[in-house]
């Protein structure tokens, strides 16, 4: 196996490890690279915001940390060169050690259960992420960010751990504050002379890019457009077809999505979409699209496949 543990938590099992291992060495033979490990922590939200404080300068709990010891030349993964993991081949742990993932187990736990997939799951994605992140994958801009997004899907495909027919939900890359943040800022522009509710929402799309909107009301009130269709409408006129995540952010109280903007998310996202709602000032709660949005109708109950 190509790591090792370390369980700074309760919840140590032989199962987690044993699956957890199984989707390093998937990671690396993807990669085609052979000899080369890493260390897996595994730890909770106190430690982890500890970490990320004295490492990033972010005070924040995260769901995973990734350190990597050997720095591949830019623009380049470890299966670009070989040769570079050969030479950093470590005789004390028989391989050359690629550096270190660490994983909040309670806030994967959180994550499965507001995304409605297995801890099993939440905790093989977070590890390929991680193992990606080891090996020179990043997504700081939305090309590479595909490309290392494809990576672990197709890991997660090879151990059965992604179907998809559950839809294209993963939990990582979904920064939750900030798409909330960029939520509130887009309702200063709302236009609510009637009713007063300004509402923001904000969609991330799958790769990576958001989309801000707020309501426009208009004199004839059933000609008004919502937050979210707002911020839908731009996403579409810009080619997006597949949302990864939306937040909505209410003036005075938090603005939960009309039935309207519900089915309509419904057509461009999976039901394990996390639709975050809040008030602006104050904290906000995550649900998915599934739980807004029971028993729906969706595209693919018109089209073959269920492709636009
Ligand atoms: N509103 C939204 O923008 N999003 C929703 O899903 C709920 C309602 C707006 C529309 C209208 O301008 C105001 O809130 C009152 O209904």
């Amino acid at each position: 196996m190509s790591i090792s543990f370390i369980w700074e938590t309760d919840g140590r099992s032989a199962e987690t490890e044993e699956l957890l291992g199984r989707v390093a060495d998937a990671c690396l033979a993807l990669e085609g690279i052979e000899n080369a490990g890493f260390c897996v922590t595994v730890t909770d939200h106190e430690r982890i915001r500890a970490l990320n404080h004295r490492m990033r300068g972010i005070d924040q709990v995260t769901d995973v940390l990734s350190f990597p010891t050997v720095r591949f030349r830019p623009g380049t993964t470890a299966g670009d060169d070989p040769d570079r993991i050969r030479r950093e081949y470590d005789p004390a742990l028989g391989c050359c050690n690629l550096g270190d993932c660490v994983i909040d187990l309670e806030r994967a736990r959180e994550q499965a259960a507001a995304y409605g997939h297995s801890l099993r799951r939440e905790l093989g994605y977070l590890t390929a992420h991680s193992a990606f992140h080891l090996m020179g994958y990043d997504h700081m801009d939305p090309a590479e960010a595909r490309i290392m997004r494809g990576r672990e899907k197709e890991v997660m495909r090879r151990l059965g751990l992604w179907r998809d027919a559950e839809g294209e939900h993963m939990s990582v890359g979904i920064d939750h504050d900030d798409l909330f943040k960029k939520a509130c800022l887009a309702l200063e522009n709302a236009y609510a002379p009637y009713s007063h509710f300004r509402v923001g929402a904000c969609i991330l799309t799958e790769d990576g890019r958001t989309y801000s909107g707020c309501n426009f009301e208009n004199a004839s009130l059933g000609a008004t457009i919502c937050a979210e269709r707002c911020a839908a409408s731009c996403a579409i006129a810009d080619g997006q077809r597949r949302f990864a995540a939306i937040a909505i952010a209410g003036e005075s109280q938090p603005a939960w999505p009309c039935g309207i903007c519900r089915q309509v998310l419904r057509e461009f996202s999976p039901l394990t979409m996390p639709v975050i709602v809040g008030a602006v000032g104050g904290s906000y709660r995550v649900l998915t699209l599934g739980e807004l949005l029971p028993e729906s109708f969706g595209p693919e109950d018109l089209l073959e496949g269920g492709e636009a």
